[in-house]
């Protein structure tokens, strides 16, 4: 396997609470994951990407991070994580871990003792407290909202029982902000990275990679909105501060054999910008949330594509391609609806109201993945997207428990839609979030019978893309084409066709046809549909 792995891998998202119950308690785990992997090897990925499975009150399902160098009991023991990382490795599946710098869990020992040490303390300068405003501190330091709901910062109870200091948290109040700033805070992250890849984890994804330091003297919001025709300066998001993090731990991955890699997470709207974390000396790739951001129209997605290559080619690294993740609605459910120009991607934006085609929705996702996965770089495949699950949009508000929830006052239902556990063979009566009964028909144990279904067109499709050269990372040219359809070729001759219209379209001359997420009609591509030839 050659060192550059990333520039051509399909990576397969392991939401570890939802993927496989080794233990039979309703909750995903590392027995699961380890049961799991010779599906994953027949399904043709190269690497799997696992959320945090590290000690966690899981306010925020494991963003609570208490401490890298250990396993939440719940998913199993450091011996299981060890014995995973070796067993995927025989299997040829490399493993990425997810680190979350931004914040910690409110029970990390550092913010405990932060707590109990007081105001102006060295211990609670490793976080972001500061007085309050008002005339007796009794307001937030600042206007900033967190990302959950409500306001970013918390008051606390001083050690001597008194309303005192305030807390900074973009995310829940279980998850207050590290400070940047604070040479512990990079010694900790340091020694956390190195703990994992001297394990053999082959590299990270970075949570909330585009913030870490907040602008100096946490200037109010005011008006700033965080999109892409914005100027002036965010206080919290993007800062030019993170990029010597960055470069600091590449030469953490780089002084490895082979050497680890990066992916960020990393939500910024101006590509030219987004294009700065995988500068050479950086990170090694960044998400597209572009493109999961698209709506499924043929001019917008060329857009995106087109903005992605030539960003991406500036600095010289891989583009990236994904479609759905953990935190927002299953593409399929998106798919299935008539296609806004604005974003539509999480459960809260899509319309109760309008109509719902889910066969439709189903059909573009087919050839969503033929789309994805002939463009050029990597790919990221979210678990249960392989089957076709749609999103769960009706979860009874008792089970929720993103803190979204709640800290929307109960009107966002958050993202645990996409979060309800995988079905293996049916419905799992002790699954964490319930299953409905029509999961059953998604399960892999019926997908694996039936050669129509989803699961195995991602089966031929990703061995396809592995076994023909001319896919993954390389040349890109667009054919010509009517403007509601897509197509083109990528080295030595293979061709990608997507007709987003509803009339039947022409195919441009080919030698063979690879791969289609529908059946051609008369030698023609049928609407929202794609189709693989080589020539
Ligand atoms: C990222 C994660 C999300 C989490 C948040 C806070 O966006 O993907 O699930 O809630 O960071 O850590």
């Amino acid at each position: 396997m050659s060192n550059e792995w990333w520039r051509h891998a399909v990576i397969y998202q392991v939401y570890i609470r939802s993927f496989a119950d080794g233990d039979g308690d309703g909750l995903g785990d590392i027995e699961g994951i380890r049961s799991r992997l010779p599906y994953l090897a027949e399904l043709g990925i190269d690497a799997i990407w696992i959320n945090p499975w590290y000690p966690s009150p899981q306010a925020d399902a494991g963003y609570d991070v208490i401490t890298y160098t250990d396993i939440e009991p719940r998913f199993g023991s450091m011996a299981e994580a060890e014995a995973m990382i070796t067993e995927a490795h025989a299997a040829g599946i490399r493993v990425l871990l997810d680190i979350v710098p931004n914040h910690s869990s409110h029970l990390h020992p550092w913010f405990q003792a932060a707590l109990a040490a007081g105001p102006g303390s060295p211990e609670r300068d490793r976080f972001i407290f500061r007085d309050g405003a008002g005339e007796r501190g009794e307001l937030p330091p600042n206007d900033w909202p967190s990302c959950f709901g409500g306001s970013a910062w918390t008051r606390v109870t001083e050690p001597d029982g008194v309303p005192g200091q305030w807390y900074l948290h973009l995310f829940a109040p279980e998850q207050p902000d590290r400070n940047w700033h604070h040479p512990d805070t990079h010694a900790d992250y340091e020694a956390a990275l190195r703990f994992w890849f001297d394990r053999g984890v082959d590299g990270f994804r970075i949570d909330v990679a585009h913030s870490l330091f907040k602008a100096d003297g946490l200037p109010d919001l005011g008006d700033v909105v965080y999109e892409a025709h914005e100027t002036r300066p965010h206080p919290f998001w993007d800062p030019d501060d993170v990029h010597e993090v960055y470069r600091s731990w590449r030469r953490i991955a780089d002084s490895y054999d082979p050497p680890r890699v990066f992916v960020a997470e990393a939500w910024v709207p101006q590509p030219a910008r987004l294009a700065r974390y995988v500068r050479a000396d950086e990170l090694h790739t960044t998400f597209n949330f572009d493109f999961l951001r698209s709506p499924w129209a043929a001019p917008h997605l060329r857009g995106v594509i087109d903005a992605t290559i030539a960003e991406h080619a500036l600095v010289g690294a891989p583009p990236t391609w994904v479609l759905s993740n953990h935190d927002v609605a299953r593409h399929v459910s998106r798919f299935a609806r008539v296609q806004q120009t604005h974003a539509q991607h999480q459960l809260k934006d899509l319309d109760a109201e309008v109509e719902v085609d889910p066969d439709l929705g189903y059909r573009r996702a087919r050839a969503a993945l033929l789309l994805m996965a002939a463009l050029p770089g990597s790919c990221y495949v979210y678990q249960g997207e392989e089957l076709g699950l749609p999103e769960v949009e009706d979860l009874p508000p008792e089970v929720l428990q993103d803190p979204s929830w709640a800290r929307s006052g109960f009107t966002d239902p958050g993202r645990d839609g996409c979060r309800v556990p995988v079905p293996w063979t049916g419905v799992d009566a002790k699954a964490w979030l319930p299953q409905p009964e029509w999961f059953a028909q998604f399960a892999v144990e019926v997908e694996e019978r039936d050669r129509s279904s989803m699961l195995w067109l991602y089966r031929d499709a990703l061995r396809i893309r592995r076994d023909t050269t001319g896919f993954g990372d390389g040349p890109f040219e667009w054919l010509p084409t009517d403007s509601d359809v897509l197509a083109f070729r990528r080295g030595a001759g293979v061709i990608c066709v997507v007709n987003f219209g509803a009339r039947l379209q022409p195919l441009p001359p080919h030698r063979a046809v690879l791969l289609a997420s529908s059946p051609l009609v008369d030698g023609r591509l049928a609407g929202d549909a794609a189709v693989w030839l080589s020539e």
